[in-house]
């Protein structure tokens, strides 16, 4: 598949704030020989955290070593990774909060002191060693910051929270990478795919690859504004980008649960859903598009989501 993620801060579209600082925290580094601050990426699934690290290690010229908080099981495991690295090179490690505490222990002194602590031989003869690292990078991501112990939080000295992207963003995303797809596609089309796409560089792409499938049965011809939109209603998405798992979750609430609140589980139980997937997927867009309340007794529709559903709230007991 085509590779449609930017390889420079240049071709990285959105984010501004965030790239107006790490400009300079790049520069700084780089004047100095420096290793960049150790980075924390926080933010939805899809909002280009993965991409960003990458990035970082284009913009340095030094390599990018990817794992994942899930696969990295015992200390060794880690370790293994630690002590290939090269001076300066960037270690990304994605879900760092599903990292186990065994490992997360060996990232203390890794992070502060570029040191690996080992010990060697068993029993009473056992010793501790302390092994030299290069000076790297480590790049956590996280799409829940909150899971994360205080200790490993505090070693970041940069951290990032990236934001939903605007309508604005995202048509040139998909103008950007319809242009590597070779397609032609109209200003109005791309911004119709824009605005279904939760704010999401990642739905983006995923819905004009699906829309070039269309535009090519369809075809032949450019993607104009009717192919966009007869695209999207194939796919079952409302003008907001909702799916229909959206629109099931909404009106579950308001037809089972009077409305809310509800809790978490209930909720994922009546739908049939895990709830973890409910908290971090879909859940978001729906609070984003203010349709959705998170209270302490539990999950509320709002106003706007009675709009939505067409359902006013008198109405429904009058
Ligand atoms: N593709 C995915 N995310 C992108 C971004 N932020 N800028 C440019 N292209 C992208």
């Amino acid at each position: 598949m085509e590779n449609l993620r930017p390889r420079t801060l240049a071709e990285y579209i959105g984010q501004e704030d965030i790239k107006r600082e790490l400009q300079v925290y790049l520069s700084a580094a780089r004047a100095r020989g420096e290793p960049l601050d150790h980075m924390l990426l926080t933010g939805f699934p899809g909002l280009g955290k993965t991409t960003l690290a990458q990035v970082v290690a284009q913009e340095l010229g030094v390599n990018f070593r990817i794992t994942s908080g899930a696969a990295l099981e015992r200390p060794g495991d880690l370790a293994a990774i630690l002590t290939t690295l090269e001076e300066r090179d960037i270690l990304f490690i994605d879900e760092i909060h599903r990292l186990p505490k065994a490992c997360e222990e060996v990232l203390y002194p890794a992070m502060e002191d570029f040191a690996l602590d080992l010990v060697v031989g068993k029993g009473p003869g056992a010793r501790a060693v302390r092994l030299k690292l290069p000076r790297f990078t480590l790049i956590g991501a996280t799409t829940r910051p909150g899971l994360l112990s205080a200790p490993l939080r505090d070693r970041f000295g940069i951290i990032f929270k990236l934001d939903f992207y605007d309508e604005e963003a995202l048509a040139r995303i998909i103008e950007r990478s319809a242009r590597i797809l070779g397609l032609e596609i109209s200003e109005e089309a791309a911004r119709i795919i824009a605005s279904r796409s939760r704010g999401t560089p990642r739905v983006a792409n995923r819905l004009l690859r699906r829309v070039r499938d269309f535009a090519q049965v369809h075809g032949p011809g450019p993607i104009t504004r009717e192919v966009a939109e007869k695209a999207l209603e194939l796919m079952d998405l409302d003008p907001l980008g909702l799916s229909p798992l959206d629109r099931r979750i909404l009106l579950t609430i308001l037809e089972k649960f009077d409305g809310g609140p509800v809790g978490l589980s209930t909720l994922a139980t009546a739908l049939c859903e895990d709830p973890q997937t409910l908290e971090d997927l879909y859940e978001p867009y729906l609070i984003r598009c203010g349709l959705l309340r998170r209270t302490r007794k539990g999950r509320v529709l709002t106003e706007k989501a009675y709009l939505y559903l067409k359902a006013p709230r008198d109405s429904l007991f009058f």
